[in-house]
């Protein structure tokens, strides 16, 4: 009984492993978080770490100077170091997650 159901508990875990393959940096541990729960997640810290200097005006302005999500990826990571909001590996794809998908809209 317990192995069958260890059994099944390792199919189902390889088939989210597999469903998230189709992304090419998954990370670590985020396989099976569906994609709305990431971007409320990043939201989130925004509004927690990220609007001391600057509101969300800086991510839609005219003169904007992010041009490319890696050059976004790259900014967040920067202003997280510069500002010491702390953030892990794993929230600082949320937050750049949560930008692309509320503002910048890059293709990856
Ligand atoms: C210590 C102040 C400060 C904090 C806190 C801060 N930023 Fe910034 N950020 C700036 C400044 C200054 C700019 C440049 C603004 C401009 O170009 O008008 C900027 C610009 C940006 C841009 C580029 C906007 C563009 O031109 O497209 C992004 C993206 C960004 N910040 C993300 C973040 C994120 C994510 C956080 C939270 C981790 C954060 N910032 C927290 C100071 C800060």
């Amino acid at each position: 009984m317990t192995t069958i159901y260890k059994y099944i508990l390792l199919l189902s875990t390889i088939s989210l492993i597999s469903a998230c393959t189709g992304d090419k940096t998954p990370s670590k541990h985020s396989e099976g978080t569906p994609l709305s729960e990431k971007i409320s997640e990043g939201k989130e810290l925004a509004s927690q770490s990220c609007t001391k200097c600057h509101d969300s005006s800086v991510y839609t302005k005219k003169d904007r100077k992010i041009k490319t999500l890696s050059s976004l990826t790259a900014r967040v990571k920067k202003c997280n170091v510069n500002t010491g909001a702390g953030l892990d590996e794993e929230e600082l794809a949320d937050l750049t997650l949560f930008l692309n998908t509320s503002y910048y809209k890059f293709q990856k």
